[in-house]
């Protein structure tokens, strides 16, 4: 695939170019001794977006980069479009880019930062022009096409550095960490905005972060990446609900792994071979210092505890509360009237034995 991939041949704009497909066939990357990426295969279906989330470490960055050329791998394939890219060199591919390292160039006007791939990809001067408007108003900043980077607040810089992504309309779009510089409020409509965009463009989309809300929001699939392998792929609710390992559920969301020898699990079964039993925070229910009469005893584990703390968080109290040699945290919604407790109450807990998840150690 060529640069005049979005474009045809005598230089008029296509209306809209095809979202391609993503593949990686068994691609390891070494640097020295450590594998950044060990044998990764995946594919990136046409218009998904797909995150890649992980620690700090685990491969992420490498992976995008490969992707983008701007690594090689030391075996295995990369397929965009259906096609290897191996011999593509990564000024010859046809991305959308939106990295921390590839900045604005500061040196030239959001106009001129925008009309750059369009200038590579040879559309000529007032289709540029054009299309450039165009952008600014879909982001919000028709009036801010004549200002240097630095005169813009984080905020605008990082939506302009998106425009720049999605300009020439291309098959992919790599992102990684694009809203790492942001503070909460704006990352929160930043991830609003590329979600509008994404929808609107449709173009495959691979995003890097290690921002588990992020990845939540945003994503139709995501990747868990762990020492340079995939942990867990599959989409945000799947992976939330029914996390494989224990790490990805440790990683994403809070997680309560529970200790055998405080919860009699027989009721509903022994835990298979080389699992744990795991229950979210938000699945405990508080019930307070009696247990009240219920008619569905069967399918809820009861235990007695004893808190340890409670965390005021606005509109939610977080507990951390003891049974025998480990701590539970739960979640309660605040509610009119509702009982709160203190460190060394004895209240009572319950959950449905539904909820509970076994998860690989
Ligand atoms: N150019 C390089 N030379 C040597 N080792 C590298 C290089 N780039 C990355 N690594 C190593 O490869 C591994 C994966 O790094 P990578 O940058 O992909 O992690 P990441 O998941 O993006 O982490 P972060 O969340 O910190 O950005 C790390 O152990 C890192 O030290
Ligand atoms: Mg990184």
């Amino acid at each position: 695939m060529g640069i005049s991939g979005s474009f045809a041949a005598d230089g008029e704009t296509k209306t809209k170019s095809v979202p391609a497909q993503i593949e990686f066939r068994n691609v390891t990357k070494m640097y020295g001794q450590i594998a950044a990426v060990r044998e990764l295969s995946l594919v990136v279906h046409r218009g998904e977006f797909v995150t890649v989330l992980g620690p700090s470490g685990s491969g992420k960055t490498t992976t995008l980069m490969l992707l983008a050329g701007f690594e090689a791998p030391n075996s295995g394939e990369i397929f965009i479009g259906g096609n290897s890219v191996a011999a593509v060199p990564s000024y010859r591919r046809d991305q959308g880019i939106v990295f921390q390292s590839y900045a604005l160039f500061p040196h030239l006007t959001v106009r001129r930062n925008l009309e750059f791939p369009l200038e590579m990809r040879g559309m000529k001067a007032n289709e540029r022009a054009a299309r450039v408007e165009q952008i600014l108003r879909r982001v919000h900043l028709s009036d801010y096409g004549d200002r240097m980077p630095f005169q813009l607040s984080g905020g605008q810089q990082q939506r302009v550095a998106l425009a720049r992504g999605l300009i020439a309309d291309p098959p992919i779009l790599l992102l990684d960490e694009p809203l790492g510089a942001l503070d909460r409020n704006l990352r929160e409509q930043m991830q609003g905005e590329i979600k509008g965009l994404h929808k609107e463009f449709g173009t495959t989309t691979v995003c890097v972060t290690h921002d588990q809300e992020e990845a939540l929001t945003l994503s139709d699939r995501i990747v868990v990446m762990r020492g340079g392998m995939i942990e867990q792929t599959d989409t945000p609710e799947a992976l939330y609900d029914r996390p494989a390992t224990k790490f990805v559920a440790n990683f994403l969301g809070e997680a309560n792994i529970l200790d055998e020898t405080n919860f009699p699990l027989e009721a509903n079964g022994q835990p298979p071979e080389g699992t744990v039993a795991m229950i979210r925070p938000e699945r405990v229910r508080l019930l307070g210092r009696a247990i009240p009469a219920r008619v569905d005893a069967v399918q809820r584990q009861t235990v007695k505890v004893v808190v340890e703390e409670m965390i005021y968080a606005g509109p939610l109290r977080k507990y951390r509360v003891r049974i025998g040699n480990q701590v539970l945290v739960l979640r309660e919604h605040v509610a009119a009237g509702q009982e709160t407790f203190e460190r060394g109450d004895e209240v009572h807990l319950d959950w449905l034995h539904s909820d509970m998840r076994y998860v690989r150690v």
